[in-house]
């Protein structure tokens, strides 16, 4: 079959600006696709010609084989969209608010309630069904906004950072959540900040940067283009630095990357931990003092740097802050 999303040469302009230059992308029944980019990307761009929200520039888009532009009905009940900032409404409380996106669905009142309290029981709202949007928490507004999405029960979901800005645990249980969604046989595009993210869920991830692809593969394939997982040490005196750089460049294969105190080098996958204990001995020998020693797999930092050359902005997940910002 034809792919359930397909974008061929999708631009879209204001103005002078190309948010989005040139995107093609072919999202197959099923498969959960992982929308990667920085702030300013054209990922929400790209998001809202999806959802027929906005018209392209130029390009050809489709879901389900329906035109965005010349059939945006078909498209808009094929659909479920949740996005970055909850569209719920303060003064309803959360059935009431699910009831309403059923009868804009044109479902019976009977229908929309069931659908409803399906939504709130999935998400867990169900004791907070009758209260009042306005005492939800961040993270409860964010399930409702996704329950909101699902009650058309879309054979496509699109989820706009879905997760930015909640707390670890919420997140760990949307994942879940979007999980099953996927096992019952969703199409799901998913845009993120966060390389662990759309690795935990994302078959397939495609990296997009000021309008344009800059990669695309799967989550070991993008991690592959780094080189391999990184060992990095951050002797305790800065006086340690050149020496340990250069015990480094022995352990490793490429350039052995500085930054502050801590250095960087790329080791085969498959050699990981025999790069750390070498490196521990190697450095142990030589007298070093080290305040931090470690292996781990390349995040979105790294990989963009391997792309792009440049760092990428706000890319590190909230679970993630300790582990990534050594390597800044
Ligand atoms: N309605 C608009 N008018 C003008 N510029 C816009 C508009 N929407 C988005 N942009 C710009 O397009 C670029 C891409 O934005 P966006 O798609 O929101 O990125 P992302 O969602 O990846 O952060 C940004 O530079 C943004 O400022
Ligand atoms: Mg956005």
């Amino acid at each position: 079959m034809t792919s359930m999303i397909s974008v061929q040469g999708l631009s879209v302009h204001f103005g002078a600006l190309r948010a989005v230059d040139n995107i093609d992308l072919e999202i197959p029944k099923n498969q959960v696709r992982g929308l990667l980019g920085p702030n300013g990307a054209g990922k929400t761009t790209l998001v809202r010609v999806l959802a027929t929200l906005l018209e392209p520039t130029s390009g050809t888009v489709t879901v389900g084989g329906h035109s965005v532009e010349r059939h945006p009905n078909s498209v808009r009940s094929m659909i479920g969209l949740a996005g970055q900032y909850a569209a719920v409404d303060d003064l309803l409380t959360g059935r009431e608010n699910l009831e309403i996106v059923g009868r804009l669905y044109q479902l019976p009142k009977t229908e929309a309630r069931k659908r409803a309290d399906e939504a709130l029981e999935r998400l867990s709202l169900t004791d907070a069904a009758d209260r009042l949007v306005r005492t939800y928490s961040g993270g409860m507004r964010r399930r409702l906004d996704l329950g909101a999405s699902l009650v058309g029960r879309p054979e496509v979901l699109i989820l706009d950072e879905p997760t930015t800005g909640l707390d670890p645990r919420t997140r760990l249980e949307l994942w879940a959540f979007l999980r099953d969604l996927v096992t019952e046989g969703a199409t799901v595009l998913l845009t993120t900040q966060y390389m662990d993210e759309a690795d935990e869920l994302a078959d397939r991830i495609t990296v997009i940067d000021t309008g344009h692809v800059i990669a695309d593969g799967t989550a070991d394939e993008l991690k592959a283009r780094v080189g391999g997982d990184l060992v990095t040490a951050s002797p305790k005196r800065r006086a340690d630095l050149a020496r340990v750089a250069e015990l480094l460049t022995d352990i490793g294969s490429g350039a052995v990357r500085v930054d502050e105190n801590q250095l960087t080098v790329s080791v085969p996958v498959d050699a990981r931990v025999d790069a750390l204990v070498r490196t521990a001995q190697r450095l142990d020998e030589a007298g070093i003092e080290l305040s931090d020693l470690g292996v781990q797999r390349p995040s979105l930092d790294d990989v963009f740097l391997a792309i792009t050359g440049k760092v990428g902005s706000d890319t590190t997940a909230p679970t993630e802050t300790k582990r990534h910002r050594g390597r800044r």
